[in-house]
């Protein structure tokens, strides 16, 4: 078992937790994520590592409501526990394997988006840690559903709020930020973007016209978390990827986000996940049981 030490809620339907779970705090690294179920017959929950205490053996989780396992999720009070926190899964983020020396040279922004907030901050922490400065910008609907501000400060080269309602910060969406940055005279050499998957769609366009590479954090649905399922299918550069085990990071640019986001639809019902088993045949893998 799992026990929540810490559970604090950020906004409205959006809440972080510490959780004792000491062999994942000791391994992870930025940009992999665990799955986590509430009890046995708890729906599987795949959420990004948000942070980690290697030496007090804490990771912490952040998530937003969006159905019933995650509400009761949000029921957990400190001192209860999770019945599995399985990880850590998928690739570390490629920036931790560059030198230190080469990503000083580069100008990175990430760019977060609402809950996308949390798989970022690890990322901007971790290369605060070794002197590189990254810019960020968050995007959040409204000034209540703005998460981590905070931390991110504490953090980031120059950060940058942006509220799509203008009641905090800029006014308007990141894609706009981005666009007023450039505007400005500012240069990026390398963007990391999380968030809805509609918003890293319209960030990976714009930053192919601005010629600025982009990586993207993508979380579909999951089921296994090891390739096994198929369910987290998704299509890069034309070739079929499982973003549990080969991402979650991919090259955004590559990325058929139209087909991400229409799998995602489909494989809320019955009948989707079984017109996805005809369609994509062998390669949809289907040994898990569950699609
Ligand atoms: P949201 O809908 O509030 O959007 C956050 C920001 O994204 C907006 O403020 C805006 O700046 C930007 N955005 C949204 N639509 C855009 C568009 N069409 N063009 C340009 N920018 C746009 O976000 P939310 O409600 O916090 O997001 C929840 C979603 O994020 C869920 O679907 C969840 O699965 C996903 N999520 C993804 C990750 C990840 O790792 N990729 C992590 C956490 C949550
Ligand atoms: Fe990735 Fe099952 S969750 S293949």
């Amino acid at each position: 078992m799992y026990r929540i030490v810490n559970r604090k809620q950020l906004a409205d339907n959006i809440y972080l937790m510490d959780v004792e779970a000491e062999r994942v705090a000791r391994s992870c690294q930025p940009g992999q994520f665990v799955i986590v179920r509430t009890d046995e017959d708890g729906e599987r929950i795949p959420l990004t590592i948000c942070d980690y205490d290697r030496e007090k053996g804490i990771v912490t989780i952040v998530f937003q409501c969006v159905g019933a396992a995650t509400y009761k999720m949000a029921d957990l009070q400190e001192g209860d526990a999770f019945r599995d926190f399985v990880g850590p899964l998928g690739r570390p983020s490629e920036l931790v394997n560059e030198s230190v020396e080469e990503l000083k040279k580069k100008k990175i922004l990430f760019v977060a988006g609402g809950v996308g907030t949390a798989p970022v901050y690890p990322q901007v922490k971790w290369l605060h840690e070794r002197g590189v400065n990254a810019d960020v910008i968050v995007g959040s609907k409204t000034k209540e559903l703005l998460i981590l501000e905070k931390e991110m400060e504490a953090v980031a080269g120059n950060l940058y709020i942006t509220t799509d309602d203008g009641s905090y910060g800029r006014s308007g969406m990141v894609t706009q930020t981005l666009k007023d940055l450039t505007a400005e005279g500012k240069h990026y050499d390398l963007c990391i973007a999380i968030g809805p998957m509609i918003m890293m769609k319209f960030m990976c366009q714009l930053t192919k016209e601005l010629g600025i590479p982009t990586v993207v954090s993508l979380n579909p649905i999951m089921v296994d978390g090891t390739g096994m399922c198929g369910a987290c299918r998704v299509s890069v550069g034309g070739e079929v990827k499982f973003a549990c085990v080969d991402g979650p990071e991919f090259d955004g640019h590559l990325v058929n986000f139209d087909e991400a986001m229409r799998r995602q639809q489909l494989y809320k019902t019955e009948e989707g996940r079984a017109m996805l088993r005809l369609k994509e045949g062998d390669t949809h893998h289907g040994g898990c049981g569950n699609c």
